[in-house]
């Protein structure tokens, strides 16, 4: 397993159903990853390119965007999380609200592949956060203390699991909520059970170059996953350098 203690930032890049094989290829004869070790870069493309881009890894690591609750059996079109060990995967994002709202993803699924990932020394990218309307009723701290209690398995700690909250109504919208709000939400987070007080914590949604470097300054954000602008090398690469 990773050592999730001895990054200050991480970085993680959610390709969603984007990116072909030239896509990749030019990707990653352009990128320059930071010389920084501290700094975790997590690059996250469709599954069928997950091999591919585990044998060009050289500073950065490679995360899957999805993964089978089951270990193995009669579940035809999954992939199991000991199919992503035998790759070298060392992440992988686990309800994501895309998984969420289009294919019906329930939080005990969630809870259910991450003690899987964990099991095989995969770190989950756990996602939890609230919709517009959850927002406007008020509900965003019941929301997010509902989904941690149900979504994180008792086998998760701070070295093993990352949380990342992704407000639903921000991503791919090009709306945030303040530095104040993300910070507030996310010490909500860390302080909801003890158990999160050391666990990394990522932001997500509509982050973007102008915007990263205050979101991740903040002191109870430990890094970003990032949608839309990962796929734009020059944007990508002007967060992951600040
Ligand atoms: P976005 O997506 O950066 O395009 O808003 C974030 C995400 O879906 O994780």
């Amino acid at each position: 397993m990773i050592k999730l203690d001895g990054f200050s930032s991480i970085f993680v890049a959610n390709w969603k159903l984007n990116g072909n094989l030239n896509f990749i290829n030019q990707f990653f004869h352009q990128i320059q990853i930071p010389k920084d070790i501290s700094k975790c870069i997590v690059i996250c493309p469709t599954s069928i390119y997950l091999d591919i881009l585990s044998k060009k890894k050289k500073n950065f690591f490679i995360g899957a965007q999805n993964v089978s609750q089951y270990e193995g059996g009669a579940y035809t079109g999954e992939i199991s999380s000991n199919s992503l060990r035998d790759l070298k995967i060392d992440f992988c994002i686990v309800g994501h609200s895309e998984r969420r709202q289009i294919f019906y993803e329930k939080n005990n699924d969630i809870n259910l592949k991450s003690s899987q990932l964990i099991k095989d020394k995969i770190v989950p990218i756990i996602c939890v956060g609230e919709t517009f309307k959850e927002k406007e009723k008020g509900k965003t701290n019941e929301v997010l203390e509902n989904q941690l209690k149900e979504c994180i398995p008792d086998s998760s700690n701070s070295t093993n699991t990352i949380i990342a909250y992704e407000p639903v109504w921000a991503i791919g919208t090009g709306l945030t909520p303040s530095l104040g709000e993300i910070e507030t939400t996310h010490k909500f987070i860390r302080e909801n059970n003890k158990k999160f007080n050391n666990f990394k914590i990522l932001y997500g949604g509509s982050v973007k170059s102008s915007n990263s470097k205050g979101i991740v300054a903040l002191t109870n954000v430990d890094g970003a996953l990032i949608g839309g602008a990962s796929l734009k090398l020059e944007e990508f690469q002007k967060i992951i350098k600040d």
